[in-house]
């Protein structure tokens, strides 16, 4: 028997990270790639020293206090750990990483693809397109909001925050944020901050989510919240569904106050909210921020590191 530490994937993960997953682990993979139930979590925890999942698998207080003593670190394949009861996890002395860093440019990425899909009636392009009904041109026809030189709200200035911020510099935005504590000056690159979220929201015609999901960030964007943005303001949430009230996201886009969304992310994944469907100013993608093959392959790595640093004796680099 080898004396690898005994890791469990339980989603299919980037090749490159399985292979290197092999070669220094007993490696325990669920190639059915179904996300880990909590009955699984908890057997698992029985077999295995170690835990790669993603945010896909729950580690509730509840499941946390039934895993098994063999466990000795949850080294997530994500930067957001919403999953993770943090706390439970801590008083079972089971350490806990995350991979922050190397998503930030993918996800920005893809919150500028979500504002800029959300600025050009891109859902009811390609509709037209796709179906033949493309069959009138107007001046007045599909015209959408201009991104170059708007004025861009960010809440957030973490990691993805000021990685979305420098895409949108590119675009020439006006940049305002809000974040707990204000950057130093070399890192706002002009960007104007906001000690509190309601100087914000007025200034922004795009408002862009980079913060995680709290207890103290459920719904952040409320029905108050959303009214207090200029009128047609376009919301753009690449980080966590949590931060937004859908309900309220509905009324907003009926009234006119948004005139548009792009959203990543949704309260209820996979799935998403089937209200928005009837929409064509909401653009919607299936939770993809970080999915391109560099980035998986670095967040594998990532955690990966950690891993060895744990069992080396050496602290993790993203130890939580
Ligand atoms: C993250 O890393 O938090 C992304 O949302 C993908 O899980």
């Amino acid at each position: 028997m080898s004396d690898k530490p005994v890791l469990w994937l339980p989603r299919r993960v980037s090749d490159a990270t399985i292979e290197r997953a092999r070669r220094d682990y007993d490696l325990v993979l669920n190639e059915a790639d179904t996300p880990g139930t909590s009955n699984e979590i908890i057997a698992m925890s029985a077999q295995v020293d170690a835990m790669m999942p993603c945010h896909s698998e729950q580690f509730s207080a509840e499941v946390v206090s039934q895993l098994y003593p063999r466990l000795k670190i949850v080294a997530n394949h994500s930067v957001g750990v919403d999953h993770c009861d943090l706390a439970a996890l801590a008083a079972k002395g089971i350490a806990v990483t995350n991979t922050p860093d190397v998503l930030s440019d993918a996800t920005a990425e893809l919150a500028m693809l979500l504002l800029l899909g959300a600025a050009r009636h891109t859902v009811q392009g390609d509709r037209l397109m796709r179906t033949g009904t493309w069959d009138s041109w107007s001046p007045s026809f599909m015209v959408g909001k201009q991104v170059t030189g708007a004025r861009l709200g960010i809440v957030g200035m973490g990691r993805v925050g000021r990685a979305f911020a420098a895409k949108a510099r590119g675009f020439d935005m006006e940049i305002h944020y809000f974040n707990r504590n204000r950057l130093p000056p070399d890192q706002e690159h002009g960007a104007i901050y906001h000690e509190s979220i309601d100087t914000l929201l007025p200034v922004a015609d795009f408002l862009s989510l980079h913060c995680p999901a709290t207890p103290e960030t459920l719904d952040l964007m409320n029905a108050e919240r959303l009214a207090a943005l200029p009128n047609g303001a376009i919301l753009v949430n690449s980080a966590r569904g949590a931060l937004v009230d859908e309900d309220a996201l509905v009324h907003a886009i009926e009234n006119g106050k948004l005139s548009a969304a792009g959203l990543d992310c949704f309260k209820t994944e996979p799935g998403g909210n089937p209200k928005f469907a009837a929409y064509e100013n909401i653009f919607m993608l299936p939770h993809i921020g970080s999915a391109t093959t560099k980035t998986r392959d670095a967040m594998g790595f990532r955690a990966l590191d950690n891993l060895d640093a744990f069992f080396a004796g050496k602290t993790p680099r993203d130890l939580l």
